[in-house]
């Protein structure tokens, strides 16, 4: 079944995307630098599943600071998931981690395997937040995009970097925009995680803005899916948006929450958090007629196998994890 490389293996998806591969016989060597952005415990636990098969290998390591060339010279497919993630979080001085995690690592990681005689397929992990503030809904990926967050700026550039490798080196590579991943490890800082740790801690949730604000939430498993689908694509489109078609408001979301906790709302309100947009909805005609891509979890279903795992490990909250 080949091999693959995934980098930010050790995170949310990165570790559902390896298991996944992993089960389908895939030989998958995993790098994550398991950097602080959160706790490290969680993302060691992300992997331990991973490290039950004798097909996958793990390299604690920076993109930024090892030698590629000679890791990628037997690899079929680099799934590029490393990344500095959040919108929130990417002002002031710490944008100078985005641009190095998000921009740098991902120029050397093509320069890299534009070298090699027989370069591996690129897919690499965007996100909706290229798109920025706007009111062309729903999003299409031959909209203008214009990021509103210091963030969505660097996975934008990483995703221009991908198709201008393709275009002048022939590097094949697709970026999938996902639309707001959700589901068991989904990350500590997210609102679905926080929201799901507090209310289990008998805590109100904490709502940034009004929470009329929408989200095409995306189920982690048809993130996945989306990625081999991207893997195996041979045609000539370089961008898709991957939604889960379970677009609503937070205010919605949060109702589904406490319904499917059958706890009353216990809600307080926050200031808006500048760099997050107003809505997010994905335009999937691309990546449906040109993957095969279709969403199969349902937002209600996907917050109770989200609200399972929490359950399960007792999952502290964000800021204390
Ligand atoms: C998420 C990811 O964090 C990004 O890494 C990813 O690139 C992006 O999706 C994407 O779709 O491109 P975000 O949509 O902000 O970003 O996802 P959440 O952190 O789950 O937040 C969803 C909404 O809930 C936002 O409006 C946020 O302001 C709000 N929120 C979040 C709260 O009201 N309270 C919280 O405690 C956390």
């Amino acid at each position: 079944m080949g091999n693959a490389l995934v980098t930010g293996a050790a995170g949310f998806l990165g570790s559902h995307l390896c298991e996944r591969l992993l089960e389908d016989g895939v030989e998958v060597l995993g790098i994550d630098a398991l950097t602080d952005y959160y706790d490290e415990r969680i993302k060691l636990s992300n992997l331990s599943r991973c490290l039950e098969f004798e097909s996958f290998r793990f390299l604690r390591k920076d993109l930024n600071s090892i030698e590629l060339g000679g890791l990628l010279e037997t690899v079929e497919t680099v799934f590029h998931l490393a990344a500095q993630p959040g919108v929130r979080a990417s002002w002031g001085r710490e944008f100078r981690v985005y641009l190095d995690a998000n921009v740098a690592a991902t120029q050397k990681l093509l320069e890299a395997a534009r070298g090699l005689a027989d370069p591996p397929r690129i897919v690499y992990s965007s996100s909706s937040s290229v798109y920025g503030e706007t009111t062309s809904l729903p999003m299409r990926e031959d909209h203008l995009p214009r990021p509103h967050s210091p963030y969505g700026v660097t996975k934008l550039a990483a995703e221009h970097l991908c198709r201008l490798y393709h275009r002048n080196h022939g590097l094949p590579c697709v970026s999938l925009r996902y639309f707001t991943v959700y589901g068991p490890r989904q990350r500590p800082d997210m609102a679905f995680h926080r929201f799901f740790a507090a209310i289990l801690a008998g805590e109100p949730i904490e709502v940034y803005g009004d929470g009329t604000q929408t989200r095409d939430f995306t189920y982690v498993d048809d993130a996945v899916r989306a990625n081999l689908q991207a893997r195996d694509y041979t045609g000539s489109e370089e961008v898709f948006n991957i939604g889960g078609g379970s677009r609503v408001s937070l205010n919605e979301a949060i109702e589904t929450v406490y319904h499917i906790l059958s706890r009353p709302p216990d809600v307080r309100h926050a200031d808006p958090v500048r760099g997050d947009v107003s809505h997010t909805w994905a335009d999937t005609a691309r990546a449906r007629s040109e993957l095969g891509f279709e969403p199969r979890v349902a937002l209600r279903e996907g917050l109770e196998k989200q609200l399972a795992w929490h359950e399960r490990l007792g999952t502290p909250k964000g800021e204390d994890a």
